[in-house]
């Protein structure tokens, strides 16, 4: 059983990953912290509580950061994701409310709490990650590890020819997140390429699951119709969902450790690019996968869900 925070902009991958966490019977989830990207910080936030309650669980929601360390602010990517976040889903207030602290301290207490058991799951932009390496230096020594879904190796990106979105939306976190000697493993587009759900796959989740896979059935709509948009007919990406199952699940996944730094200017910004060996710690950063696999475990795991 591990120990899980998920730090998320949800959007329609984010609900599929804490829908997954939420049915994981190897997983503890003890919390969200939000951040901009796919929609703003606080509707990340409202909708990171709006799912918590869909699934029944009371846990904590620390908002984070409403920018990028050093870059303007960006627009959502409500093409992607639809305006408030779920596809045609309309958007709906939660009962709760986030907790008094920002995702950052709250980040830095939940590891001194559970100092070497929390695995930290960042599934959006890095910005509050660097923020808690920033604000303590013992924040990455105090975690099991981090799994974030993020960057590209030799696939290319999905926002840039380069750049990866979640890395491109806040660079300059994401290498002081590169930089800071954590145990690190980079679920990127290499691997979330290859593990596709289609429509007929949404359709058994919903069929399986009426209320929580039914919610994820319908937001999938608009996710694969931006997929059409763009080319790909064969499905769409499991990205945030392939970095949660990494985190219980990494012998499913191929990995090489070689050291990250990310270009945060011109027109590679975004790019997670081999660094000088020796200049920073290694990653582990996901070549290969059992694609498969991972899909059937997803798909397996969201059925034992309402
Ligand atoms: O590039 C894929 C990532 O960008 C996912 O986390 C998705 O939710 C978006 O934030
Ligand atoms: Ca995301």
């Amino acid at each position: 059983m591990i120990k899980l925070i998920i730090d998320t902009d949800p959007g329609i991958d984010d609900a599929m990953a804490i829908f997954y966490a939420a049915a994981a019977p190897d997983i503890e989830l003890l919390g969200l912290t939000t951040i901009f990207g796919n929609v703003t910080t606080p509707i990340a936030t409202r909708n990171a509580l709006r799912l918590l309650e869909k699934a029944g669980l009371e846990l904590p929601v620390a908002e984070g950061a409403h920018g990028p360390l050093s870059l303007p602010p960006f627009a959502p990517s409500s093409q992607v994701h639809g305006e408030e976040g779920f596809g045609d889903i309309p958007a709906e207030d939660p009962k709760g409310v986030s907790v008094p602290e920002d995702a950052a301290d709250f980040l830095i207490r939940m590891a001194r709490e559970h100092r070497g058991e929390l695995v930290l799951c960042p599934i959006g932009p890095l910005t509050n990650i660097a923020l808690a390496i920033q604000r303590d230096p013992e924040f990455v020594n105090n975690l099991k590890r981090m799994v974030i879904m993020g960057g590209s190796l030799d696939e290319g990106g999905n926002i840039t020819p380069h750049a990866e979105a979640n890395i491109y939306h806040d660079p300059h976190a994401a290498d002081v997140v590169f930089a800071a000697g954590a145990k690190l493993l980079m679920v990127g587009l290499d691997v979330t390429h290859r593990i596709l759900c289609t429509k007929a796959d949404f359709a058994s989740i919903g069929a399986q699951s009426p209320e929580l896979g039914g919610m994820l059935q319908s937001m999938s709509e608009f996710y694969l119709r931006f997929y059409e948009t763009v080319g790909k007919f064969d499905g769409c990406s499991l990205h945030d969902p392939a970095a949660v199952i990494a985190c219980s699940h990494p012998e499913l996944f191929e990995v090489k450790k070689l050291p990250i730094r990310v270009s945060c200017a011109g027109e590679t910004s975004g790019a997670t690019l081999e660094a000088l060996k020796g200049s920073r710690g290694e990653t582990s950063v996901c070549l290969a996968v059992k694609a498969e696999a991972v899909k059937a475990l997803f798909m397996a795991r969201l059925a034992l869900l309402p």
